[in-house]
């Protein structure tokens, strides 16, 4: 059965907006953004969502949903009590464009300044040789939808824009920590994790994991593996001697 269900929804741009409330028919079965299409369809019909495959696999619908991050199209609306007022906001990590749509395009600077993999000389693409635990390492990286709710939950951006410059985000840790992990990357990873990336900044809070759609356990899986890695090579003793011999 139907009912008449109460949103409030952010509206405006990058010169401000707010709260605007609606009252939109939810049918059994619906997802959040099934409501958001009703809502401009009936309503609003200039309203600014980014949605794309309605099936949690485009990584484009990320908002806010009473203020934790989500995908719209996962949601359930079977997860809300009927009574209930929902509040759907951009995310708050990124610049506004209009209503619901930010600019992620701080991900794909990030994204660039990572050297891409950089296999062995004279082995030819085809002639790559690693073992099948390695293959499934990663494997898990790889579900990621770069839908970058888990870089709009990182404290470390969300609450201090001046630190976007020096972090590239878990999810691009966690692209470093795949790269790394390769048997046959020669890219030399860990140093630039903690000096270009700012792997440091992160204080292993989790959040990023319990937002993610894919379930990757992207902190204990990569950043916690990671940040060994870092440590093991600042007290390797044959390292530190390196070091201090070679970069004087
Ligand atoms: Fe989204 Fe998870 Fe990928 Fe982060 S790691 S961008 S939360 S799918
Ligand atoms: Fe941020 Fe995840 Fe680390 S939320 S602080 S990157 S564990
Ligand atoms: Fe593709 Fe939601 S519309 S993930």
């Amino acid at each position: 059965m139907g009912y008449q269900g109460n949103f409030r929804v952010w509206r405006g741009d990058a010169d401000g907006g707010g709260l605007e409330d609606f009252t939109v028919e939810v049918n059994e079965g619906e997802v959040v953004l099934d409501v958001i299409h009703r809502l401009q369809a009936t309503q609003a019909g200039d309203l600014a969502v980014r949605w794309n495959c309605k099936a949690g696999k485009c990584g484009s619908c990320s908002a806010e949903i009473n203020g934790r991050p989500r995908l719209l199209c996962m949601t359930r609306m079977s997860t809300f009590t009927e009574g209930e007022t929902i509040t759907i906001t951009p995310m708050r990590t990124f610049p506004i464009i209009r209503d619901l749509v930010t600019d992620v395009s701080f991900n794909y600077t990030k994204a660039r300044e990572i050297p891409s993999f950089k296999p062995p000389k004279g082995l030819a693409p085809g002639e790559y040789r690693m073992q099948q635990v390695d293959v499934e390492r990663s494997q898990e990286f790889r579900k990621c939808i770069e839908c970058f709710l888990c870089q709009d939950t990182c404290h470390v951006i969300r609450d201090h824009e001046e630190n976007k410059e020096a972090f590239a985000g878990p999810r691009f840790l966690m692209r470093v920590a795949e790269l790394e992990m390769h048997p046959l990357d020669e890219g030399g990873r860990v140093d630039a994790a903690q000096e270009q990336h700012g792997l440091g900044l992160c204080n292993i809070t989790k959040c990023c994991s319990e937002v993610c759609p894919e379930h990757i356990k992207i902190t204990d899986n990569a950043l916690i593996p990671m940040k060994e890695r870092v440590a093991d090579r600042k007290y390797d003793p044959i390292v530190w001697l390196g070091n201090k011999i070679f970069r004087r």
